[in-house]
């Protein structure tokens, strides 16, 4: 027992901890999703809101699950058996695990797609691209290719497991400290070339001037959702991160690290979008498609630009790989901590498993008629699993980790693991208001508001 927990692989330093999980976070959810849900929900009320959520219930919960990960130094499951043995808290963690494949099931599919575009894109097919509705009939025909989307899926979790495979320090962090400062100077580029077109001016306002109007109970809903789901909270994705974490590191700033960066190239996201979108006379809630379909039209209107775009698209792909490889990691890690398998058996059947449950997600964007308007619910099979795993999952889970580290565990118990080597417990008092009190009470409501609705995020 000791002995394994020896042998346990870590980060290098705090910055790499800070980059591989930033790199968890950063993901599509920030550049993919964000622009269009926060189009889709009023722009910068939209924006607003989502970052009082990141605040004040975003960074309480990573804060509990980044210390249950480093006091305990396992996965999910195993956190939960080490502290109590004997309680039904490792369900939490059994949930955990299945959500983290659920979402790398379908989120592989999006992420292919990014695979697939920056393919595209060196082969000169948006060349002479016409405009927006040429952009959105190529990204139908692309997604409706059965061949090309479970193909682009395989290849993206091939990648993924091979990073996997490397292990903590030379697989997930090696890779994550090259890729992620690349993928911070190309948004910033590509967000003054946005800023910069014509028309662009109105884009800004509509990303930067609130309007509270817009603010219904629904964009609440959303804005939560999309804050749990971009930080990589709800599912133990930061708990098996943190158990890699030495205990010299402070937990509090790391934390408050990850919720930075991650917030700001969100932001930053916003930024290539929205000015772009209004420049080219698209509508802001152009719904998921929008990355494919905005971002190829201004490609081909500069000189370069095509080239320039495929660098995007590498790095859109990029971003996603630093966020899969922590989903396939919350199994891995299950796997080869409790069930004593090696790393290799464990990435190579998580990433099979992952893949066969992908495969009806990469159906439904077109392929297949019944798979993309599912009976009675009406929705396609990828929007289904994003709903049950990317949303439900994800805030049901994050309000079991406030409950679990504000009442079960204890908020002192969290201060005392803060605590190892000196390190201090800035504002200590605000956390434990915020994730005994603040957390619990709005993830419910949140949570009460969809089951009674029915809406999902
Ligand atoms: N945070 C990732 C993103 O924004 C997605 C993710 C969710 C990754 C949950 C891990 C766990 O793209």
């Amino acid at each position: 027992m000791t002995e394994s927990s020896i042998q346990r692989d870590k980060w290098n330093s705090k910055a790499g901890f800070i980059i591989a999980a930033a790199g968890s976070a950063i993901g599509l959810g920030n550049i993919w999703r964000f622009p269009y849900v926060a189009g889709e929900n009023g722009g910068a009320a939209f924006v607003i809101l989502y970052i009082l959520f990141v605040l004040l219930i975003g960074l309480p919960v990573m804060i509990a699950e980044l210390t249950i990960g480093r006091n305990t130094q396992k996965n999910p499951i195993g956190a939960f058996l080490k502290l109590f043995p004997k309680s039904s808290w490792k369900y939490f963690g059994v949930m955990g695990v299945l959500t983290g494949i659920g979402i790398l099931s379908f989120y592989g599919v999006i992420a292919g797609y990014t695979i697939g575009y920056f393919v595209k894109l060196l082969l000169g097919q948006f060349d002479t691209i016409a405009g927006a509705v040429e952009s959105q009939r190529i990204f139908e025909e692309f997604t409706a290719n059965p061949y090309v989307s479970v193909g682009y899926l395989f290849v993206f979790l091939t990648f993924t497991g091979y990073i996997v495979l490397g292990g903590i320090s030379a697989g997930i962090e090696k890779w994550a400290k090259i890729l992620m400062p690349i993928l911070f100077v190309l948004l910033i580029i590509l967000a003054i070339r946005s800023i910069t077109l014509d028309g662009a001016i109105k884009g800004l306002e509509f990303y930067l001037e609130p309007d509270f109007s817009k603010v219904t109970a629904s964009t609440f809903v959303m804005a939560l959702g999309q804050a749990l789901f971009s930080l990589s909270l709800g599912m133990g994705a930061m708990i098996t991160y943190g158990s890699y974490l030495s205990k010299k590191d402070n937990i509090i700033s790391s934390a408050a690290s990850v919720c930075f960066f991650d917030t700001l190239i969100a932001i930053l996201a916003g930024l290539v979008m929205f000015p772009a979108l209004f420049a080219m006379g698209m509508n802001p809630s152009g719904g998921p498609g929008l990355v494919f379909i905005v971002l190829p039209s201004i490609f081909s209107k500069f000189p370069g630009g095509i080239y320039f775009g495929a660098g995007i698209f590498l790095l859109l792909s990029v971003a996603a790989l630093t966020s899969t490889i922590s989903l396939l990691e919350v199994a891995v890690s299950y796997f080869v901590d409790e069930k004593k398998w090696t790393r290799k058996k464990a990435t190579v059947l998580m990433s099979i498993f992952a893949f066969i449950c992908g495969v009806p997600s990469a159906l439904s964007m077109g392929s297949s008629d019944w798979l993309s308007d599912l009976p009675i619910l009406h929705i396609g099979v990828l929007e289904l699993m994003n709903a049950v795993f990317g949303n439900y999952s994800l805030a049901l889970g994050s309000l079991l980790v406030a409950i679990f580290a504000g009442y079960k565990w204890g908020v002192k118990a969290v201060k005392r693991e803060v605590h190892q080597f000196g390190n201090e417990f800035k504002y200590f008092w605000l956390w434990s208001f915020l994730i005994r009190f603040l957390c619990p009470i709005a993830i419910s409501i949140i949570l009460g508001y969809i089951i009674i609705t029915g809406n999902y995020f």
